[in-house]
């Protein structure tokens, strides 16, 4: 089986939980696009574990492929190898060659675009994301596998200084000086990097052919996406299905599960437009109950109800197979859950409210909350599985499912890998 986890909001739905939970030993774990951008936190038994450049499954799958359509940050790459290392010392690890590389001087140009921006900025990560893809595109890109030859890297980085001479000004690479030590730093990652570095594609294509179980894992949601979330207050990547192919090379035919992962209430780090966003006490309670600060940046995120037009139109734009619902524990805080089922007759197409081109007027329903699940409840719903799913939650499922167009498979009712069920 080739299964495709993805996110069908903002980012943060708990993929990395449903990618987890769906690969097994076997499995060979592929990324395809963003970077430390994107961050999920795996808890097991043995520890809480955060990931911003490895698929979430990298804890206990065998192989794990970092496609050609990230973004690589030498520095992090390191650091979270040596960390999966001990916990999976088997694990073999492959990393594109003609990924891009994020070095300092595209995390200053980030924080130098934000600061132009001044009042409309996006509200990035600040790690280098958007200024990286934009060398990519401008064909200036330092790809990982130049990192072994110092002179290259040198060369592409004064280049991108001179081009980019406006956004660095005022900043520490301002002068061509530190850009030598830059290039003998990010250099300096090559002999720990260097045996896992390959032509992915034509890995993946035998693992393809020779049916391996795979998973791939999405950076992001699905409104984050360049292309078609909500302009541009998005990342700089496509976030969508169709991303695989281009990524990891890998077509989407080749795919036979895509699973769309929907939060049971909606979050958003920075900035955008958030139709069904809470301020204000119910926001905190929301917030504090789901831990929802960022993985990679710590900002408080943003939270509001269930938004299910933007849901159904992400469920169409990927082309989902299944939804995977997560935190639902979470939502249970609440007495009475509402969810938000349109965005009011005057409004055309969801996308118009995402873009700003039209304003909606929410329209909701409100549902019975299940409650307060304790430990013990949580633990009865994984011993006796869905059955044991109080009817609330079930019939909050099932509106979904029946605005949505498309089954629920997974849910997820509480943070240990074990809390995730499936849905007969
Ligand atoms: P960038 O990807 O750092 O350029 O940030 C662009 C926007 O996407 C910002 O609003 C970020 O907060 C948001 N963003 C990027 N990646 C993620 C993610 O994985 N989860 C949630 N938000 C993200």
């Amino acid at each position: 089986m080739r299964s495709l986890v993805l996110g069908l909001q903002f980012g943060d739905e708990g993929k990395g939980k449903i990618t987890d939970f769906v690969s097994g030993k076997d499995s060979i774990m592929v990324r395809y696009n963003g970077g430390t951008n994107a961050g999920h936190t795996v808890v097991t038994s043995r520890g809480t574990f955060k990931f911003h450049l490895l698929p979430a499954g990298s804890l206990r799958s065998k192989i794990i492929v970092l496609g050609n359509g990230m973004v690589i940050d030498p520095e992090a790459l390191v650091q979270e190898i040596n960390t999966i290392k001990p916990e999976n010392p088997h694990i073999k690890i492959f990393i594109s060659s003609a990924a891009n590389v994020v070095t300092k001087l595209h995390k200053a140009i980030d924080r130098s675009q934000e600061n132009m921006r001044g009042a409309s900025k996006i509200g990035t990560t600040s790690h280098g994301i958007g200024p990286t893809y934009e060398e990519k595109y401008s064909r200036n890109g330092i790809r990982v596998g130049d990192l072994k030859d110092r002179n290259i890297v040198e060369q592409k980085l004064k280049l991108i200084s001179r081009m980019r001479e406006s956004e660095l000004r005022g900043t520490e690479y301002e002068s061509e000086e530190k850009l030598s030590a830059l290039a003998s730093d990010l250099c300096n990652f090559w002999p720990s990097i260097r045996d896992y570095v390959t032509r992915t594609e034509s890995l993946l294509f035998n693992y393809v052919r020779d049916n391996e179980e795979m998973v791939f894992e999405g950076g992001h949601g699905t409104m984050l996406d360049i292309d078609f979330g909500s302009y541009p207050y998005v990342t700089s990547s496509n976030t969508i299905s169709g991303a695989v192919h281009t990524g990891s090379g890998v077509s989407l035919r080749k795919i036979s599960r895509i699973i769309g992962v929907v939060k049971s209430y909606t979050s958003r780090v920075g900035e955008g437009p958030f139709p069904t966003e809470l301020t204000g006490e119910p926001a905190d309670k929301l917030r504090e109950a789901g831990s929802e600060y960022g993985t990679t940046t710590g900002r408080p995120r943003r939270v509001g109800w269930l938004d299910i037009p933007l849901v159904k139109y992400a469920s169409e734009l990927n082309d989902i197979d299944e939804l995977s619902i997560t935190k639902l524990d979470v939502l249970g805080t609440f007495r009475e859950i509402s969810l938000c089922t349109s965005y009011g007759k005057e409004v055309k197409n969801p996308m118009n409210v995402m873009m700003g081109f039209e304003k909606p007027d929410p329209e909701y329903i409100y549902m019975n909350s299940w409650g307060k699940l304790t430990e013990s409840d949580i633990e009865e719903i994984v011993a006796k599985g869905y059955g044991s799913v109080p009817q609330e939650m079930k019939d909050y499922i099932g509106m979904i499912e029946k605005m949505v167009q498309k089954p629920v498979k997974i849910i997820s009712v509480g943070k240990i890998r074990e809390s995730t069920i499936i849905k007969e």
